[in-house]
């Protein structure tokens, strides 16, 4: 194998970890690497593959991917190129999220990709409930040995792909639904007066759907606006220095003592804190 692209989509920075444990693994065994975060304003610029092999990362938003993944395996041509799909989940490789990755595989097939692996990466949960310090210590423990796992089944272009039953299709098919309503979670955001204007949660917007904007004139600084692309991610809320985003949609999916994949990280040597620096 000469060639390996992982392109990733990562709301809170877990996806961003594991695309990027993998790549340093796959890395030290002499294969070369490009990584890639999918942003939704890059879709219409994504080029033909040409690598050997082929990874997609994401993160399960209501047992499924999230929609830009849709989009961005749309555009994607793969000459027949080996891939694999991993999904990085707060619940793992339990029932409900066993189809999660079903549909993107169909599109990726469709696209011209020969998919021939599946893996479920744990992480700490950012939907609704951020499971206690220790619960979260204890997964970041097992991630280094799954990382590790998951590099030898792709440099051994290992064979797995995921045996689905009719209820795993059904909760699939139901949480796609979400889908539906994502913007209004955004576009119904509030920005608190402790904005500083620092621009964060627009550059990192997954979604491009965060811009910052002069509301009036005698504003000091900007303050971000938010369009109706919102893919519920998660990442600008949580990650905002100032906890100035409230949102006022769907709000019971926050957990109000916050997210922080590089706080948790810190105690977890093994993790090396400055690839979590910014998602
Ligand atoms: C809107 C939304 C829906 C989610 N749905 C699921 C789910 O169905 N199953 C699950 O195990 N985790 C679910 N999660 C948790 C994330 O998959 C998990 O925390 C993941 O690590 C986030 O990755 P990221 O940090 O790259 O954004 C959901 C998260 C969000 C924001
Ligand atoms: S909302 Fe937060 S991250 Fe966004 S500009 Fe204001 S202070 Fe920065
Ligand atoms: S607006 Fe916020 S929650 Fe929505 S996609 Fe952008 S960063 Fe994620």
């Amino acid at each position: 194998m000469k060639q390996i692209q992982i392109d990733y989509y990562t709301g809170t920075g877990g996806s961003k970890l594991v695309a990027e444990m993998i790549a340093e693994k796959l890395k030290n065994n002499d294969i070369s690497v490009v990584v890639n975060r999918i942003i939704r304003d890059k879709i219409e610029g994504v080029k033909e593959n040409t690598a050997d092999y082929y990874v997609l990362v994401f993160p399960i938003h209501s047992f499924n991917a999230p929609k830009p993944i849709y989009e961005w395996v749309n555009h994607l041509k793969g000459n027949h190129c080996k891939a694999a799909v991993i999904a990085v989940s707060g619940g793992g490789d339990v029932m409900s999220n066993t189809a999660s990755r079903h549909k993107t595989v169909k599109l990726l097939k469709k696209s011209g990709f020969n998919v021939i692996y599946e893996a479920m990466v744990r992480m700490p949960n950012n939907w609704m409930k951020v499971p206690n310090k220790e619960k979260c210590i204890s997964i970041l423990s097992k991630l280094p040995n799954k990382i590790e796992e998951i590099s030898q089944d792709l440099i051994s272009e290992k064979r797995g792909r995921q045996v689905i039953y009719w209820i795993d299709y059904l909760i699939s098919a139901l949480g796609e639904l979400e889908k539906r309503v994502t913007h209004k979670f955004g576009s119904r955001i509030k920005v608190l007066d402790t904005c500083t204007g620092c621009g964060l949660c627009s550059k990192n917007c997954c979604s491009s759907n965060i811009s910052m904007e002069n509301q009036l004139p005698t504003d000091l600084h900007s303050k971000p606006t938010f369009g109706n692309r919102c893919d519920m991610c998660l990442g600008c809320v949580y990650n905002c220095p100032q906890k100035a985003l409230q949102p006022t949609y769907g709000a019971f999916q926050i957990d109000k003592n916050g997210y922080n994949l590089r706080q948790m990280c810190s105690v977890q040597y093994e993790i090396d804190l400055n690839r979590i620096k910014s998602t």
